[in-house]
């Protein structure tokens, strides 16, 4: 038997030896086309390549593409697990041509594929052409020599395929296979073509037009080629079996179910079971290996249905524990050879399913017994009340699909539009309690706008740039339906790769573009933390709601901020590890050019500290390990040993960010609750350096650091001012230290030098005032002098000298240094009973105009703002004194 792997492999070698270039997958989230939620079809990739809207090197394309058909014009999920062939994940196979060649060749390569390589007998095959495609037909009967009967003219959409309601499309040809007459029915286009005999196994589509949204079709500018053909299908083919699910990756995925569930693979009661929870395995497992994890809207809330209706098949065989993630090794064995990406994600993919099947089920088995209830009085053909299905939804977290799905078995239908009615009541009640809260006119308008548009799928954590389409545009706080040249706007777009303010980090900026406009976006602003406001100017043209957009991201800033915002967490882990477990985050602010973190903590980092803390991280950032996201409850994460962020409010599930090497306990260095974007692995951090630690308010320090080139900037600025510093002082940098240090020796010994000097010269030249000899007062001496040029600081020392020259009396000295008087007063001790420095000292002071002063009754010091009144002040001292000792002035 051929593997479904051999087979894969096949094609491409097929296509790529008639000179095709094998391109991989594209992620399943489209970054090409807003009008999708998932691609849904190999073409889709090269969409634009089609429209000539973008050229590659190569006109000749082979690829095995990821597709989900689950929401949407392609949703096959009410019919998966019932049918044969219907599936939500399959690997579509095709061969491209970009205005290259065309029909002929086309059907020429499958033709020799089908037939040649994989020696399926002619007789099996029947084709269809459109009804008008003479061309089509010819050929078909040119290369494969097929009877007329066996190329089917078709009148109907099923030979004119079109992606979506837009976009390239053209009439087809379809390669059909005859399962055989053991199987009910009828060629294509019979009475009986509905039956199961005669399948449909590669799609050849003759690209022509480019489907516009007004219903008209505009040429493509070269006709081209697109094939699909289902990798399920055609195994089925190639292995001997009608049926998918028996092919060797079902069987092996279900076999593990039946084997986990004890249950058996074939019962009329377990495999449609089986046969669910293998197709929403893979699914579920692609969809989480392309960033896209379990929400309660857009793309989330498709893989939370997905998930929760295998979840609903596990319950039912009987597992009494989460069943899916067990699985998941058995997915990746299967398939993460051909898909790396599922290898690398086996991790997260196991852990997300674990967490939705644990969640789902504290309320699953409450939601199966009001289903119960109300489903008991109801007959075959009846339908359950849409309210009830609406209360399964809001309280037991039953999607509607899964509600059907679970009443489909008993012939029962749900009520639709009562379903429809109650989730509108609802919305209105929460407007009506939005409305009574006293919001601003601006809230309620992005209220509104949250309201009928529900969140911005962000899909920027893998990509910078994206197409869009603008759903909403604010201008001077009212909504507009368009915006030209000039006008400052807010845009909304249904998905952006831009990211909102929030969690500390900054908004993103770049540009937002359409035909014939373009908007420079300043910032982007997260309004009730789920739309995403591009802040901007339209710098040309016009834009209006529902144009197609591409927005792109100024990417250099946005990997200067990844870089910025992981290093934050490293940094957070490398606090705690060396200033202690006291440590919590405060607050944070990550832009492209720095870093700031605020953290709880009592003292200054001593230099030591700081050194340690760099070391840390960059010893992270060396490691190079890939950064890890998972999903999971908020409590969870936190018993993980995650770090909650300050301030921000979490959800019912929390990205949960681990980076750095496995510790000894086994923990992550670093796992914290984060939204933000974030670096690959830590080497992209390159480098981390501290620039200040300073305190923010009491028991709380800032971080400012630099990671990257800034980083590295920072290092060569320093590195500068030591090299001109030393040219400076003609030494080398390595020699800086030891020669400040000299020349500060040098400073301080010329600086007492001085000082001495100043005082032997004040105390042996003329004095300015006052004079050089005591005079009497009474028996005692006075000695008045002013100085100039003297510090104050040499004042108690010249007053020692002077007391210790007269022996018994009083020394006042004035000291004017820069308009400035500093007075000094020494009472020799036998007179310090009558009179006292301190008062002499005041009377000083206040003729300078000073205040106060202070000292010993032997000894005062004061000063004032009035030099020019020193020989005033030394005269009005002497005259107190003469007073103090009774004595005539
Ligand atoms: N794009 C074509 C299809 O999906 C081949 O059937």
């Amino acid at each position: 038997m051929t593997s479904t792997s051999d087979i894969r492999q096949s094609f491409l070698d097929h296509f790529a030896r008639a000179g095709h270039v094998v391109v991989p997958s594209a992620p399943l989230v489209p970054q090409n086309d807003p009008t999708l939620m998932f691609v849904n079809a190999g073409m889709v990739p090269f969409k634009n390549l089609f429209t000539g809207l973008e050229t590659r090197p190569y006109t000749q394309a082979v690829s095995a593409q990821k597709c989900v058909r689950a929401g949407g014009k392609h949703n096959d999920l009410d019919n998966v697990g019932y049918t044969a062939r219907h599936h939500t994940f399959f690997e579509m196979l095709g061969n491209f041509s970009f205005g290259d060649y065309f029909k002929e060749e086309a059907i020429r390569l499958s033709w020799d594929l089908l037939t040649g390589t994989w020696g399926i007998p002619k007789e099996r095959l029947t084709v269809t052409v459109y009804h008008t495609d003479d061309e089509a037909h010819a050929l078909w009967k040119k290369i494969a020599g097929l009877p007329d009967e066996r190329i089917i003219r078709i009148a109907t959409s099923d030979n004119f395929w079109s992606m979506g309601d837009t976009g390239p499309c053209g009439p087809c040809s379809e390669i059909f296979y005859d399962h055989g007459s053991h199987i009910h029915g009828g060629p294509p286009g019979s009475p009986d073509e509905d039956g199961d005999r005669f399948v449909e196994v590669w799609n050849l589509v003759f690209m022509q037009y480019d489907q516009q949204a007004d219903g008209t079709r505009l040429p493509l500018p070269r006709p081209s080629i697109d094939t699909g053909m289902g990798l399920e299908r055609i195994s089925a083919v190639l292995q001997g079996t009608h049926d998918n699910f028996e092919t060797d990756t079902f069987r092996m995925l279900i076999g593990e179910s039946a084997a986990l569930t004890k249950t058996p693979i074939d019962a009329p009661a377990t495999r449609a079971s089986h046969r669910i929870i293998a197709d929403h395995l893979r699914s579920a497992g692609f969809l989480v290996a392309d960033g896209v994890l379990p929400a309660n809207e857009g793309r989330g809330y498709v893989l939370r249905r997905i998930m929760r209706r295998a979840m609903r098949h596990a319950h039912l065989l009987g597992a009494q524990e989460p069943l899916m993630h067990r699985l998941v090794p058995s997915l990746v064995s299967a398939m993460g050879a051909a898909y790396p990406e599922l290898s690398r994600a086996q991790a997260l993919i196991g852990e997300t399913l674990k967490l939705e099947e644990t969640r789902f089920r504290q309320t699953l088995d409450k939601g199966l017994k009001l289903l119960d209830e109300a489903t008991a009085g109801l007959k075959h053909g009846d339908v359950l009340p849409g309210d009830v299905a609406f209360r399964l939804y809001d309280t037991y977290g039953f999607p509607y699909d899964l509600t059907e799905d679970a009443l489909k078995a008993h012939g029962l239908g749900v009520d639709r539009g009562g379903f429809d009615a109650a989730m509108a009541e609802q919305k209105a009640r929460a407007r009506a309690a939005w409305a009574g809260s006293g919001a601003s006119a601006t809230d309620s308008l992005w209220f509104d706008l949250a309201d009928r548009l529900g969140a911005t799928d962000f899909i920027g954590y893998s990509t910078t740039e994206a197409q869009g389409e603008i759903v909403a545009i604010v201008k001077d706080g009212v909504e507009v339906s368009s915006a030209s040249e000039g006008d400052d706007v807010m845009l909304i777009a249904n998905q952006t790769p831009f990211y909102g303010e929030s969690g500390g980090q900054v908004g993103d900026t770049g540009r937002i573009e359409g035909a014939g406009f373009c908007i420079a976006i300043t910032d982007t602003q997260k309004p009730l933390g789920k739309l995403h406001a591009h802040a901007g100017r339209v710098e040309k043209g016009m834009v209006r709601v529902g144009d197609t957009v591409t927005l792109s991201v100024d990417g250099g800033r946005r990997a200067a901020i990844r870089s910025n915002h992981s290093a934050t967490h490293l940094l957070h882990a490398a606090l705690r590890r060396v200033l202690g477990e006291h440590v919590s985050q405060k607050g944070s602010m990550v832009a492209p050019d720095k870093l700031r973190f605020d953290f709880s903590h009592q003292k200054a980092l001593t230099a030591e500290e700081i050194a340690a803390i760099e070391r840390e991280v960059n010893a992270e950032i060396r490691a190079n390990l890939p950064v890890s996201t998972r999903l999971m409850t908020p409590d969870a994460a936190i018993e993980a040993g995650a770090l909650a962020l300050f301030g921000e409010k979490y959800g019912d599930e929390v990205r949960v960010l681990s980076m750095g090497r496995p510790g000894d306990s086994g923990r992550t260095y670093s796992v914290e609750l984060c939204g933000g974007t974030h670096v690959n692995a830590t080497g992209d951090i390159a480098l981390f350096r501290i620039l200040s630690d300073s305190a923010v308010s009491s028991g709380v320090r800032r971080i400012e650091a630099l990671t990257g080139e800034a980083a590295l900037a920072h290092l060569a600025s320093q590195e500068a001012l030591l090299k001109s510093a030393a040219s400076t002082l003609r030494t080398r940098p390595e020699e800086l230290p030891e020669r400040v240090q000299s020349l500060a020796d040098t400073v301080k010994r010329l600086e007492r030098e001085l000082a001495d000097a100043k005082k032997a010269l004040a105390l042996a030249g003329p004095a300015t005032g006052g004079a050089q000899e005591p005079e009497k007062l009474g028996a005692a001496a006075f000695l008045g002098q002013v100085l100039e040029g003297v510090e104050a600081k040499a004042l108690r020392g010249l007053v020692d000298e002077a007391k210790a020259r007269i022996g018994s009396g009083i020394s006042a000295i004035v000291a004017v240094n820069e308009g400035r008087a500093s007075v000094a007063i020494g009472v020799t001790d036998d007179l310090k009973a009558m009179v006292s420095a301190v008062d002499l000292v005041r009377v000083a002071a206040a003729t300078l105009g000073g205040q106060g002063g202070g000292g010993r009754p032997d000894m005062a010091q004061a000063g004032g703002p009035d030099g020019d009144k020193a020989a005033e002040a030394v005269a009005a001292v002497r005259a107190a004194a003469a007073q103090a000792l009774g004595v005539a002035a």
